[in-house]
């Protein structure tokens, strides 16, 4: 019999994609903590490996495929070792997995990970990826051990928007939402635990209704519940779809400190005429006139968003009106991407462009996006922000943390520690940082 305790067996993730992947990790982590695996950093001193896989854009099956094809030396050498493949990829593709790449013994969809510590004491191969009726987060052991003072909490997960473009509604299936007991409590205990921010994860996290007193709740008031949590000091959610964002939300940006000024939320394209084919169901217009309603009640609130180039039928002049969107909104900061074909979406059926097009196009977006992003750290300069500290940063007596408009902040602060939230005068910017300087409080 072999004693967990006495000879913890090492297990080793891999982590592709979104910060929904990141928490899944983490909490996979602890669900196998229960069968007596602890984590390392090092492949190669293993007893499972673990790839968490994301399929939001091309490449990622290749990407799995050789991956698992490098695993077979340490198979090889370690016949015991056991493989398994998590995520997108593998609710997309389940048993093919099996078939392809016979090394892998485990394949495991990302609404079955309660379901983990039974299957790695399985004899011989399992797939699971289906789409219980249970939450799996009522499954998963309690959180443990903390990477410091900020967390991620998913309090929905799914989406039912079928943008043309995306697997998300096929791989995560329909939009569920947690109870908002649950997440209170869940909240309560990270913050006992030292957690000062925490950020809500969704794929659509502002279609948010969740069960709570009286019906049900959406994402404002939620947050709102969140706030009155004593030592809870900082609030952030992610991702958005602009439709979502009702008058409540909207209002909430304006009267809780709790939440920070930085929002990410996805537009895709500037263009009525791709947005519409997008199946987006918003125009550029009412894109900008939610900026504006968010500005208004939070004029300091930095903008992010996702973009898309290259979408199928993308004339020279719809991409002018993205340019034009990104300039008339000014973002702090951005994520862009040239269109990938995902098997299985409408958006798939259509002519792709040529390559040359759509890389020219993103390189003059992330051109004009990298402009954007200086002028906004330059911006900070000279004000006073909040900032939580991380970690040390490199310098001898230097902190590194997130300022309110998550900017990366090095200060230095001899005396602090991880986890204080102090006051700092932004003194300068760098390319993907800012300095300051500590204020007495
Ligand atoms: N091709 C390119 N980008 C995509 N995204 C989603 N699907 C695709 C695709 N098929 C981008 C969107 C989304 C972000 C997470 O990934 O911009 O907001
Ligand atoms: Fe995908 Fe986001 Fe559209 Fe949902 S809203 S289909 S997750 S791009």
């Amino acid at each position: 019999m072999t004693d967990h305790s006495a000879t913890p067996k090492k297990l080793f993730i891999k982590t592709y994609g979104c910060q929904m992947n990141v928490y899944d990790s983490e909490r996979m982590a602890e669900a196998l903590g229960t069968k007596g695996y602890v984590t390392t950093e090092v492949q190669d001193e293993a007893d499972m490996v673990l790839l968490n896989t994301c399929h939001i854009r091309e490449k990622a099956s290749e990407k799995l495929y050789s991956d698992l094809g490098r695993l077979k030396a340490l198979k090889t050498a370690k016949p015991d070792l056991k493989i398994g493949v998590a995520g997108c990829v593998a609710q997309a593709e389940g048993a093919e997995i099996l078939r392809r790449m016979p090394l892998v013994d485990l394949v495991v969809g990302p609404q079955s990970y309660h379901r983990l510590p039974e299957m790695v004491e399985a004899k011989g191969k399992v797939v699971d990826t289906e789409f219980p009726a249970e939450d799996k987060f009522d499954h998963l052991p309690t959180r443990r051990a903390l990477r410091g003072p900020t967390a991620f909490l998913t309090v929905q997960e799914g989406c039912d928007k079928f943008c043309a473009f995306c697997v998300v509604p096929y791989t995560r299936g329909a939009e569920v939402s947690r109870p908002v007991a649950r997440l209170l409590a869940e909240a309560r205990d990270l913050v006992s635990r030292g957690v000062k921010e925490i950020t809500l994860l969704g794929q659509n996290v502002n279609g948010y209704h969740g069960e709570g007193a009286g019906g049900s709740w959406g994402l404002a008031r939620l947050l709102r519940a969140l706030a009155d949590i004593d030592g809870l000091e900082r609030l952030r959610y992610t991702t958005s779809h602009p439709n979502d964002m009702d008058d409540d939300l909207v209002a909430a940006h304006g009267d809780l400190p709790q939440l920070m000024p930085y929002l990410h939320l996805p537009v895709q394209s500037g263009s009525d005429r791709i947005l519409k084919a997008m199946n987006r169901k918003h125009t550029a217009e009412h894109y900008l006139r939610l900026i504006e309603r968010i500005r208004a009640v939070r004029p300091d609130i930095l903008l992010s968003s996702d973009f898309i180039v290259g979408f199928p039928g993308e004339s020279d002049r719809d991409f002018e009106d993205t340019m034009d969107l990104i300039r008339s909104v000014g973002f702090g900061a951005a994520f862009s991407f040239k269109y990938s074909a995902r098997p299985g979406t409408p958006a798939a059926e259509k002519p792709e462009l040529p390559a040359e097009v759509s890389d020219a196009r993103l390189q003059a977006l992330q051109a004009l996006i990298t402009t954007q992003q200086r002028a906004a750290q330059e911006a900070m300069v000279g004000r006073e922000v909040g900032v939580l500290y991380e970690k040390p940063g490199r310098l001898d007596g230097q902190m590194m943390g997130k300022s309110d408009h998550l900017h990366a902040v090095h200060v230095i602060d001899p005396t602090a520690k991880v986890g204080d939230l102090v006051r700092v005068r932004i003194t300068a910017s760098s390319t993907n940082s800012l300095a300051g300087e500590r204020l007495d409080s």
